[in-house]
């Protein structure tokens, strides 16, 4: 868990204005959070940077209008959420009221215009590195739900059908052994590609613009410690193009960023490659897939299956798509856990603290070090940061360049 510091936060002053909570109203800077967070280590450190924290306390999904007006004619910083629209509108609002950082409580960020945001000189935050593993078991629940029919036939519990064993009852898929299609290698991606390849010896299949050497030689060599103990070796290959894997693969996870490149990456005549009985799953981005062809292929291909964690118009479903028995929903709950989804806002938080203290921006990989007690004066990250020349934090002394 997470370290938190409540006696830090108690001391300071609470106010309510309506729909926003107004924590430490004497700081000297004006901080926005348009949602309430999980934990207090971040807001500890908002207050402890001498912040006034103003926080949203609905749970309605906040328009450009609402933030605008929120934001007013003074904010420092804003920490947003992937469900609002940071496009260019937003961002001048942002600069116009003197802000000088915006940081998504999100590893994702295809919700800001980034370029926007450079052109106006805001560094844009984003929280990697703490979403991983969470993501990834997310991806493996879904795969599993879906392959083994588990929503549909807890429906069947729940509406009091079980009427006892039955040899043809929800006969499902067996993924043990079976082959692997993985699109999109990143941290997301490998980590749930190792959790199947070596939970269940799947041999894997991925889909990159950069092959992943490192995971190649990993599997590599678990394989050869597979056949040293007299089992079957598990293999692991780069394939340049998405047919091939899609036509090959018994179970395809996406693992993607969404920008214009990946936008319907799966579409009718992929879904048509792939095997009439395999299991899709998304965890990525809604839009990667288009969601009224999954609709269509879902209703003419019965054994097909999939898992979405995320949906093309977020909280929308396209029509169709709830009726399927063959398809798992989950609300976009992929990085659900209490230690991401506080680690997330530790990181949102360090990254507006840092901005408005002028720290630099934190080069490594490992996250780890923002929720010690003595936190690094950084950044976590800004993906902006080398359009905008910001000074970059050494990570020699933590052994990870
Ligand atoms: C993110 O951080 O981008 C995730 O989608 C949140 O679950």
């Amino acid at each position: 868990m997470i370290q938190q510091h409540p006696h830090q936060v108690r001391k300071n002053k609470t106010v309510q204005k309506g729909e926003w909570k107004i924590h430490n109203p004497s700081g000297s800077k004006r901080v926005i959070v348009t949602k309430e967070l999980p934990g207090v280590r971040w807001l500890e450190i908002l207050t402890g940077a001498d912040c006034m924290v103003e926080i949203g306390t609905s749970t309605r999904i906040l328009k450009t209008d609402d933030i605008q007006s929120f934001i007013g004619s003074h904010c420092d910083g804003v920490i947003g959420q992937l469900t609002e629209n940071w496009g260019e509108k937003l961002l001048a609002t942002l600069k116009n009221a003197h802000g000088k950082v915006y940081s998504n409580n999100a590893v994702g960020f295809n919700n800001v215009d980034v370029h926007a945001a450079t052109g106006l000189n805001i560094p844009v935050g984003n929280t990697p590195g703490v979403l991983t593993e969470t993501t990834a078991e997310m991806a493996v629940a879904l795969t599993f739900a879906a392959a083994r029919r588990v929503s549909e036939s807890e429906r069947f519990m729940r509406a009091g059908r079980f009427e006892g064993w039955l040899p043809n009852l929800f006969v499902g898929e067996l993924l043990w052994r079976k082959t692997l299609g993985v699109i999109g290698i990143g941290r997301i991606g490998q980590a749930y590609a190792r959790m199947m390849v070596e939970g269940h010896k799947m041999n894997l299949l991925y889909y990159d613009p950069y092959p992943n050497k490192a995971l190649e030689e990993y599997i590599t060599a678990y394989g050869e410690f597979l056949k040293s103990r007299g089992e079957q070796p598990v293999s692991c290959r780069h394939v340049t193009h998405i047919e091939e894997l899609l036509e090959e693969a018994h179970c395809v996870s996406i693992h993607t960023a969404l920008d214009q490149a990946t936008h319907h990456l799966i579409n009718a005549e992929r879904l048509a490659l792939m095997k009439n009985n395999a299991v899709l799953v998304n965890t990525s981005r809604g839009p990667v897939i288009d969601e009224a062809a999954l609709v269509e292929h879902c209703r003419n291909h019965s054994n097909f299956r999939v898992g979405l964690d995320v949906f093309e118009e977020e909280p929308r479903l396209k029509s169709g798509l709830i009726d399927l028995d063959n398809a798992v929903l989950v609300p976009h709950i992929g990085s659900a856990t209490m230690w991401t989804r506080q680690g997330m806002a530790i990181l949102a938080a360090s990254n507006l603290t840092a901005m408005l203290n002028g720290y630099p921006v934190w080069q490594c990989l490992d996250m780890l070090p923002f929720f010690s007690d003595d936190p690094p004066k950084a950044a976590p990250s800004i993906v902006n940061a080398k359009e905008l020349g910001l000074p970059m934090h050494s990570c020699e002394s933590y052994g990870n360049p």
